[in-house]
């Protein structure tokens, strides 16, 4: 490349794809790590020939319509974009990318550790242990449930569920019902997954239920007291997809109620704010987002990115091309 595009990141991001943009083109660094504002947003529109912005970063329709645009792509770090106005970025000929594949596995981890740490107790047991109030192994200490042989079943059937789903079946030999109006079952015979004529029989089907949809008009509030009434008494509920994909102080309700046993939360509604109540209950587990955050994950999403924002400078299409 003879001419160096401006690139503009906005938040820190692995030391080794910083450097890999650094030498491939004119590259701003966000050093201090904070969230940039809508008007440093704005300014970077104009002022950079690709923005790469982050899930957390809201690119609204008031950025990506300013006048005198300079920006040509935005090259999203992570897969979900619903942090994006995808209406607007179309409206304005702006091409927008995202960084699939190379999360699915750990995300696919963390929706585990979430089952299990729910179900298990494991942050309540973790505290016990520290705060030093065990008093010694006993036959009804802290019991859980078992995991081994439930039902899972995933709303969404896209690659992260998938991932999951051969976790579970083939590591803690579950059955697996899905939820996909997109996906055949013939296509995953290996896991032995069963599709659901609705999310209703799901709901009621299931022991585990875990979400993997996108954030969309649809599928924002799915999970609300009526929806979770639906799920056995004994289910619990976890979400490594996005937080707005449930109620969450209908999901505080019908955890105080008993409606269900408990759940498993790696996003919520207004992150990084966490509903006062979730917070004080015993029966969640709760993790700040961190499903794709493994080292080998983040590097190679950020690589992700490098090789789609290059592939366009060069004149060839985005291997992740959304819009
Ligand atoms: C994504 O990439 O959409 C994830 O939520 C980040 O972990």
């Amino acid at each position: 490349m003879t001419q160096k595009f401006k690139v503009l990141v906005t938040r820190k991001w692995p030391k080794k794809v910083e450097e890999e943009l650094q030498l491939n083109f004119e590259t701003t660094l966000n050093e201090s790590d904070t969230p940039l504002s809508e008007n440093e947003l704005i300014d970077a529109m104009q002022n950079y020939d690709a923005l790469l912005p982050t899930v957390t970063d809201k690119i609204s329709d008031t950025i990506l319509s300013v006048a005198n645009k300079k920006v040509k792509i935005v090259g999203n770090f992570g897969v979900g974009f619903n942090n994006i106005d995808i209406d607007s970025a179309k409206k304005n000929n702006l091409v927008v990318t995202n960084t699939p594949e190379v999360l699915t596995d750990c995300t696919a981890d963390i929706a585990m550790l979430l089952m299990l740490g729910v179900a298990r107790r494991g942050s309540e047991g973790e505290f016990h242990v520290r705060k030093k109030e065990w008093s010694g192994w006993r036959p009804t200490h802290m019991m859980g449930t078992k995991i081994t042989g439930k039902t899972l079943g995933l709303i969404g059937m896209g690659r992260i569920a998938q991932a999951m789903a051969h976790k579970a079946h083939h590591g803690f030999k579950m059955k697996i019902l899905f939820y996909d109006p997109y996906v055949k079952s013939e296509n995953l015979s290996n896991l032995s997954a069963t599709s659901c004529e609705s999310i209703d029989e799901l709901l009621s089907k299931s022991d585990f239920v875990s979400l993997h949809c996108p954030s969309t008009k649809e599928t924002q509030g799915l999970i609300n007291y009526e929806t979770l009434k639906k799920m056995k008494e004994s289910g619990y509920l976890i979400n490594t997809a996005r937080g707005d994909i449930v109620v969450e102080s209908d999901l505080v309700k019908a955890l105080k109620d008993n409606t269900i046993k408990g759940a498993g939360l790696d996003v919520y509604q207004k992150e990084p704010e966490v509903n006062e109540e979730l917070l004080k209950l015993k029966n969640v587990f709760l993790l700040p987002h961190l499903g794709s955050a493994t080292e080998e994950t983040r590097e190679a999403m950020g690589m992700r990115v490098l090789s789609n924002i290059q592939a366009f400078f060069n004149g060839d299409e985005p291997n992740d091309r959304v819009i």
